[in-house]
C-alpha cells in the first residue's frame, strides 16, 4: 500500500480565522500519526494565510514521520527549509489569489530557476520533488534537472466528469508514474483525493505516497482526526 500522507494546512486555515491558538495543527498532525498517518505535509505560502513558521518548526521537532514541506521556489522558503530540514520538499506553483493550487509546476519552461534551487536543497540533506502534471516530458525533465521525486497532479482525474475521460486522465497518471519509476524516481501523487475517488490511484502500484489533505480534515471536523486517518487508511488499503 502506498504511504499516506496527510496535508493539515485547514486545521492551520480554522486557526487563522481568528488568528488564534486552537485548533493546533500540530496536535492535528500527532493524532493522525496516532492513528496511522506514515507523514505529514504542510504548505507554507508565501501569504501565510494558513500555516505558519512557527508550526513547521514545531512539526519539525515533535513529528514522528515523514514532514513535507510544500513551498515556492523562491528564496526565503529555502532558507527556511534548510534551517527547518523536513524530510522532503515538494516544489509547488503559488499564486497569491488561488483558492488552492491550481495546477502542476511547468519544470520545462522554468528549470533554469529550478535546478540551482533543487541542488542547494539536495546539498543540504532533503529529499526534493515537483508537483507536476501526469506529463512524460515534464517528467523527464524533473529527472534531468536533478529532483529526487515527483508529485503527479491527480486533479484532472478528480475533475474528469465522464467516464472516458477518467479513464483517459487515470491512464495518464499510471504511464508518468511508470516512466517516474523507471528514472528512478520517488513517485507520489496528490491533490482533490478524497474517501471516494482514492481507490483507483492508490491501486497503482508505481504510487509510493498519496498526499491528502481537504477530505480528511473536513471529515475530522465532524467525526474527530484518528477516525478520519483511519477511514482513509481502511480505503487506500482495500484498493491494493
Ligand atoms: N499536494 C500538494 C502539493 C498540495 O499543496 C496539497 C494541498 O493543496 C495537496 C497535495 C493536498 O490536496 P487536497 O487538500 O486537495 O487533498
Amino acid at each position: 500500500m502506498a504511504r499516506l500522507s496527510v496535508n493539515i494546512d485547514h486545521v492551520a486555515t480554522i486557526r487563522q480565522t481568528r488568528r488564534a491558538k486552537a485548533p493546533d495543527p500540530v496536535h492535528a498532525a500527532l493524532q493522525a500519526e496516532l492513528a496511522g498517518a506514515h507523514g505529514i505535509a504542510v504548505h507554507l505560502r508565501g501569504d501565510r494565510r494558513h500555516v505558519q513558521d512557527r508550526d513547521v518548526e514545531i512539526l519539525r521537532k515533535v513529528s514522528q514521520s515523514r514532514l513535507n514541506l510544500a513551498m515556492a521556489a523562491v528564496q526565503e522558503m529555502v532558507r527556511i527549509a534548510l534551517t527547518v530540514k523536513p524530510d522532503q520538499v515538494t516544489i509547488v506553483p503559488e499564486r497569491r489569489d488561488e483558492i488552492t493550487i491550481e495546477g502542476g509546476l511547468d519544470v520545462i519552461l522554468n528549470s533554469v530557476q529550478l535546478k540551482p534551487i533543487i541542488r542547494t536543497l539536495i546539498g543540504g540533506g532533503i529529499n526534493v520533488g515537483f508537483f507536476i502534471e501526469p506529463d512524460l516530458e515534464q517528467i523527464k525533465e524533473a529527472h534531468r534537472i536533478g529532483a529526487l521525486s515527483v508529485e503527479i497532479n491527480t486533479g484532472s482525474y478528480v475533475d474528469a466528469n465522464s467516464a472516458r475521460s477518467k479513464e483517459e486522465t487515470l491512464n495518464k497518471i499510471k504511464d508518468a508514474a511508470r516512466l517516474g519509476r523507471k528514472l528512478g524516481l520517488s513517485v507520489h501523487a496528490g491533490h482533490g483525493l478524497d474517501y471516494l475517488n482514492v481507490g483507483r490511484i492508490a491501486s497503482l502500484t508505481e504510487i509510493e505516497e498519496l498526499n491528502i489533505g481537504h477530505s480528511i480534515i473536513a471529515r475530522a471536523v465532524l467525526v474527530g482526526m484518528e477516525r478520519a486517518v483511519r477511514e482513509m487508511l481502511a480505503e487506500m488499503h482495500q484498493c491494493r
